[in-house]
């Protein structure tokens, strides 16, 4: 598979850092920890960063967990005892990691924190994600605008919050950058939520689990009576985090409550999955955050490879992994971008996204 677009589209602004870690005379390997075996993410990063990383002369190995920690534990502590000089971690949980990344501490193994925070661990040496705080403004500038909350005269609309794992600590950057935007009009009435569920802890979904965020969404629908019909009880956004959560609760209500493209509530994702890219099309999601595996993996091992060759690391920010926020851990931070229909042929089907994700 080829990556080299990316290389064309990978633009950001950063400036720059240095550690001081030994430099090597040999191949290196470098161990790459992924959660899922989903596709686009993190399975299409792992494969992109694997390839950019042999391509310059040294080996990846990739370990994909079935979405638990134990699992996780395990393949991280097998790549430090095959011998990895480096670790890319995507985390399932990012507080579980504190004990198996001190092995990889004493040993004097960088860890790069990738797409998610590891919390709790001084071993976490740079952090490589997207503006996730970026990824919350995003959803809510299009709640706002799609709901058209800023015209006074309209009647309330109708929302239910889904938020992904509570353990992720990109939760908290979506969670507070959507409110920046939609609390206002929560606090005016404008903008009501019928199950009353509007602090971030009750909207949490274990695990990302799609049949989790399907299940929370029948029994909505099951309490609160809401769909379509005469006689129902209407909802007019679904905020969900991801696509695979968007999925859970178009099913639902398509399914339990007869919403059809016609009358369907406005329903958010991320990730461009080509199910959601389906649904987007025939007028069930309305949107996606479009997180480019292709450009953050590539940034990932141009990290690597700046640690290999004891060159300055690029960041452009800081991030904080403890709750003192004492430990700051410097950040690149990549730029999401929005998807809908009338985009999604630029952005995914020209860009050849597509073909890397299928
Ligand atoms: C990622 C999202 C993804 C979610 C579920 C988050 O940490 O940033 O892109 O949708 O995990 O996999």
């Amino acid at each position: 598979m080829q990556f080299s677009s990316v290389k064309k589209i990978l633009t950001v602004a950063v400036s720059v850092t240095l550690m001081s870690f030994s430099l090597p005379s040999e191949a290196q390997k470098v161990g790459i920890s992924l959660p899922n075996p989903d596709k686009p993410r993190f399975n299409l990063d792992g494969e992109v960063m694997k390839s950019e990383i042999e391509e310059n002369g040294h080996e990846a190995v990739v370990k994909t967990a079935d979405r638990t920690v134990e699992t996780q534990i395990k393949d991280i502590e097998g790549l430090i005892d095959e011998g990895c000089n480096y670790l890319v971690i995507i985390p399932v949980d990012g507080s579980a990691l504190t004990e198996v990344l001190k092995k990889a501490k004493a040993k004097n193994i960088p860890v790069i924190s990738y797409d998610r925070l590891i919390m709790d661990s001084d071993a976490v040496s740079y952090y490589v994600t997207f503006d996730n705080y970026k990824v919350g403004q995003i959803f809510g500038d299009y709640l706002e605008q799609k709901l058209n909350l800023k015209n006074t005269s309209d009647d309330p609309k109708y929302i239910e919050f889904f938020s992904g794992d509570q353990h992720d600590h990109n939760v908290e950057s979506f969670w507070n950058g959507s409110m920046e935007i939609l609390k206002p009009y929560l606090d005016q009435g404008k903008l009501l939520c019928r199950s009353g569920v509007e602090a971030k802890e009750g909207t949490y979904t274990p695990n990302w689990l799609p049949d989790e965020a399907k299940k929370r969404m029948i029994s909505l629908i099951d309490q609160l009576n809401i769909g379509p019909d005469e006689g129902k009880n209407s909802l007019d956004a679904v905020l969900c985090h991801s696509d695979g959560l968007a999925i859970g609760v178009i099913e639902a209500l398509y399914t339990n409550a007869g919403y059809r493209k016609n009358n369907f509530p406005v329903v958010t994702g991320q990730d461009c999955m080509v199910n959601n890219l389906k649904y987007i099309k025939r007028g069930m999601q309305s949107m996606c955050i479009f997180k480019d595996a292709r450009v953050l993996a590539y940034s990932a091992a141009h990290m690597v490879l700046q640690l290999i060759n004891g060159e300055p690391v690029q960041v452009n920010a800081t991030e904080s992994n403890t709750p003192d926020g004492k430990n700051r851990i410097p950040t690149l931070l990549c730029s999401p971008k929005f998807v809908d229909k009338d985009n999604m042929r630029e952005l995914i089907e020209d860009s050849g996204f597509l073909d890397a994700e299928s």
